[in-house]
This record gives structure tokens, sequence and C-alpha cells, in this order.
């Protein structure tokens, strides 16, 4: 099986995919369109589809069953977009107000293309090939909603990829170790007293407390934490004032934490609740967390042996140098999930591209990827699964 060959050969699907799916996004958990066009897809192949009706959520599964019994090997491609609007003044530039701005267009068609080379070639497969098309990874609720619904029953190993703006195009990137970060998000009301702008001292200015607690949670990076352990608390909206001369008595903000720790889990809340409380009392304001939630875990590839497979996957299609480093992301994923019930592993396939102005990072509005990297994000799927199977 020559899949980078195969895989010339059905770029131009891949593509044409590509930039349907990229033209027509849909928000988490409303992915309704996009379910339906990769169910006709996929029955295109001769391929019987499944969906999720009892657990509430789009996307669709599909197996490939080799000609030969043997392993179950899962390959999973996110579904949904966000609520960006597109800047990218592309021919297929999506026109209603959400976009594809994390790639996962890229990850539908990159599986399509994969699918349609393991079904053609069903004859010289020797197990199941699973196909994964999960909705709502932005909102972590995709793949807990998928696991519920059973698509890891029989799995014996499972493989996904995110195409990366911070790798080099064409560049596939699979090593050991952690991955992307568990990922929280949370939100602060603030509380003060409201007065007319020309008398501060009458009021209890819910700004200023807002401002001085963000500025102090960054101590909880800088001085809570041990500078070796990786930790990211960004704020990421603020919310306040209705006018001019008035200065608010209320105030709103939210953010996100990132970590590999476990300790973490338990501790972020905590030093956080109490830098904000106590800064916001020294302003004379009240605050507090009113909402703290944890969405995904941390990716990790901790399975030496899927990642010896993965990268023999592209050393065999694109020598030794179709794969390159990358430092461990500060990003989430829900695809960590799926690691935690069945052996997994996370690959990056690289697209960034300075010379064709592929520059902008993922969610960006004007994020773009390079092409000619799909071809190889499908060849490399079909190559794991194949030889995870004749192993
Ligand atoms: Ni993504």
């Amino acid at each position: 099986m020559n899949f980078r060959e195969l895989a010339e050969k059905t770029e131009g699907y891949i593509i044409d995919r590509r930039r349907y799916y990229h033209a027509n996004p849909e928000l988490s958990q409303q992915e309704v369109n996009t379910t339906a066009q990769i169910i006709a897809d996929l029955k295109e192949m001769g391929l019987e589809p499944k969906t999720f009706e009892s657990v509430d959520a789009y996307g669709c599964m599909a197996d490939i069953v080799g000609a030969m019994p043997g392993k179950t090997v899962a390959l999973r491609a996110d579904i949904d977009a966000l609520p960006v609007c597109e800047e990218t003044g592309l021919p297929f530039a999506s026109i209603n107000g959400c976009m594809h701005a994390c790639g996962h267009d890229c990850h539908i068609s990159m599986l399509l293309g994969a699918a349609k080379m393991l079904s053609e070639n069903k004859d010289k497969l020797k197990g199941t090939v699973r196909l994964i098309f999960q909705p709502a990874e932005e909102t972590g609720y995709g793949a807990p909603a998928l696991i519920r619904a059973g698509v890891l029953d029989g799995v014996d190993a499972i493989y996904g990829a995110h195409i990366w703006n911070v790798l080099e195009a064409p560049y596939v990137n699979i090593e050991a170790g952690n991955r992307m970060a568990s990922t929280a998000e949370f939100y602060v009301e603030v509380e003060g007293l409201s007065t007319h702008g020309s008398s501060p001292e009458a009021g209890i200015d819910a700004i200023a407390a807002m401002s001085a607690i963000i500025m102090n949670l960054q101590t909880f990076v800088s001085r809570n934490n041990s500078p070796l352990n990786p930790l990211v608390v960004s704020v990421g909206k603020v919310e306040a004032g209705t006018r001019w001369n008035t200065i608010p008595g209320k105030a709103k903000f939210e953010g996100t934490v990132r970590t590999f720790d476990k300790n973490m889990l338990e501790e972020a809340p905590k030093v956080m609740s109490r830098i904000i409380e106590n800064t916001a009392a020294a302003y004379g304001a009240t605050a507090k967390i009113t909402k703290f939630r944890w969405l995904v875990i941390p990716v990790i590839n901790d399975n030496e042996n899927l990642v010896r497979i993965g990268q023999n996957a592209v050393k065999k299609l694109y020598g030794e140098e179709g794969l390159a480093p990358m430092m461990t992301q500060m990003g989430g994923e829900d695809f960590s999930f799926y690691m935690e019930k069945v052996p997994g592993v996370f690959g990056f396939i690289g697209s960034h591209n300075p010379e064709t102005g592929k520059i902008y990072s993922n969610h960006h509005e004007k994020y773009d990827v390079d092409e000619d990297v799909l071809k190889r994000g499908a060849a490399v799927y079909a190559q794991f699964a194949y030889d995870f199977l004749a192993e």
C-alpha cells in the first residue's frame, strides 16, 4: 500500500471537500448541515454512517471493515467552527458570520481523504478502521458525549491530529510527552457602589477594583507557581459601565487557565479566589468567582508504541525529514478524553507558510492553511491505521 501515491491522487478530492466545508461552517452543537454532508460523502464511498441522537450530539461515525479480521483502530476529526467573522478574502470564505478559524474544515477533509483511500483498499485491510467525525470540540462537549454514545466500544487505539499554525508546512509532528494542556474557563463578578463620575469618594469604583484584580491575578503564575511548571492565566473579556460620566458599581470578567499539573485542578480556583477576594477588599469592593470549570484534561502522548507507529508512518511516507519537533502547546483539546479511555496518540500537521501568507494563528479571522499539507495529513491518518492493524 503506497499511501503517499494514493494521497497524491486523492488530493483534488480532499481540497474540494476542504473548500466546501470551509465555506459552510457551523458552531459547536449546531453542526446539522455539516453532519448531513459528511454522511453523504461517506455514503458515496459505500460506507454506512451512524449518528449520535442518543447523546444529543451531531457528527457521525462509520466503520471500514477490512477483508481480514483483526483489531479496531479509530481515526478522529472534529467538525465544529468558531464565532469568528472571516477576513481571509478567500473565494470560498464563509459569509454566515462564523468561521473554520481552527482548521476543523481541514480535519474533516483529511479524514474523508483517508476514508476514501482505505475504503477503496478494504481487501488489503486486516481489521476495522473506525472514522469518528466529532462535533463540539471547541466547547469540550463533543468527545465525552461520543464516548457515552459508545464510539470507543471495541476500539484498540485512536489517532487524531490538529492542523496547526505554530508548525511549518508541510511537516508533521508526533512526539512523546505533554502536547496540549488542561483548560479551564472562569467567570468573576465584582461589586462596588456606583456614583457620579465627578464624585468618586461617594462610591466604590468596580472598574478600578477589577483592573487591580486582573493585574494581581498574574502573580498566581509568577509568585505562586514554580517557574518550571507551565501555567497560563488569561482574561479574555471584561464588562463594566454604561456611560462616560458614571462610575459603575458592577463589573465582570472571564478568562482561562492552562496547565499540565494535576494539583492545579484544585489549587487554581483556591489561589485565584484568594487573590480576587482580597484585592477587591483592598478597594472596598467585593468579588468572587461565579464559575470555574475544567473543560478538558491534558493531551499527553504517553503510549510509546503508538508514538512509534505514528512517527514511522510519517517516515515511511515522507522520510525522516517529514517529521519536525514542536514545543508543548498550552491550547486544549478534548481528544484527551478518548486517550483517557483507550491508548491514543495525537499529532500536528503544519500549516504555517510565510511565503504564501499563511502566517495567522489558529482562531484568527485571517487563519488559512497551506493546502499542500492536506494530502499529507490524509496519508498519515491512513498509514497509521493500516500499520496499527498490520502489526
Ligand atoms: Ni481546534
